[in-house]
């Protein structure tokens, strides 16, 4: 897979073949990705919590907001949710903010996962409080994002956004889960 292949696989995906078991040992491998990412100051604060359990997941799930602008779909249906986790979590001990690191780390992970024939979908909307009781997180750590992860069991398309500007992702009559993107002109400026 070239470059921009990867880039465009790598969508956010929320409906998955549950069915499909992934490993910690693959888990391990995705943070190793996020471990070699740039750090600000190179403090390298994040730490990473993997979930594969399939009671755990279920404990999860309830505390996770998909797809805001989808207003008529809850989340993906039992047998499509995701089969694994990884918690981006902010070690408060190493710094006191994180900065771009998340961002960074979580894009390494999503790469990974799609040269792995996996998906994912970060879920910042998450009741990060009810998380860290339900997990018992010790309070050092603060949870930065949830990052869901399985075997996408959606095709996602990339589209030029139309000329009204229009953000929203939708979701069409066969499924297909369609995701605006700005032209390249648009994002390009000179003065
Ligand atoms: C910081 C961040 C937080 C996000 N939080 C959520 C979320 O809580 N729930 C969700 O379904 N998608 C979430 N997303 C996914 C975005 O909705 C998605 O990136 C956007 O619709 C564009 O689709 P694409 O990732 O396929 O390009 C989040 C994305 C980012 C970058």
């Amino acid at each position: 897979m070239d470059m921009k292949e990867l880039v465009l696989k790598t969508r956010s995906y929320r409906r998955f073949h549950e069915d499909h078991d992934i490993g910690v040992d693959t888990l391990r491998g995705l943070v190793e990705l996020a471990r070699l990412t740039a750090s600000a100051r190179n403090l390298q604060p994040l730490k990473f919590m993997l979930v594969n359990d399939r009671k755990v997941n279920a404990e999860i799930f309830p505390e996770l907001g998909w797809a805001g602008y989808l207003k008529e779909w809850p989340g993906p249906i039992e047998g499509e949710r995701p089969s694994a986790y990884i918690f981006t979590l902010g070690d408060t001990s190493l710094a006191e903010e994180f900065g771009y690191d998340q961002g960074l780390a979580t894009q390494s992970i999503l790469l990974g996962a799609t040269s792995l024939g996996l998906g994912g979908c970060i879920i910042g909307s998450a009741k990060k409080d009810r998380l860290c009781e339900k997990l018992r997180i010790p309070a050092r750590y603060r949870i930065l994002n949830v990052i869901a992860l399985g075997k996408p069991k959606e095709v996602v398309k990339v589209e030029p956004m139309g000329p009204e500007g229009d953000v929203k992702y939708w979701r069409d009559a066969e499924g297909v889960h369609h995701v605006p993107k700005r032209a390249l002109e648009e994002l390009i400026v000179s003065f």
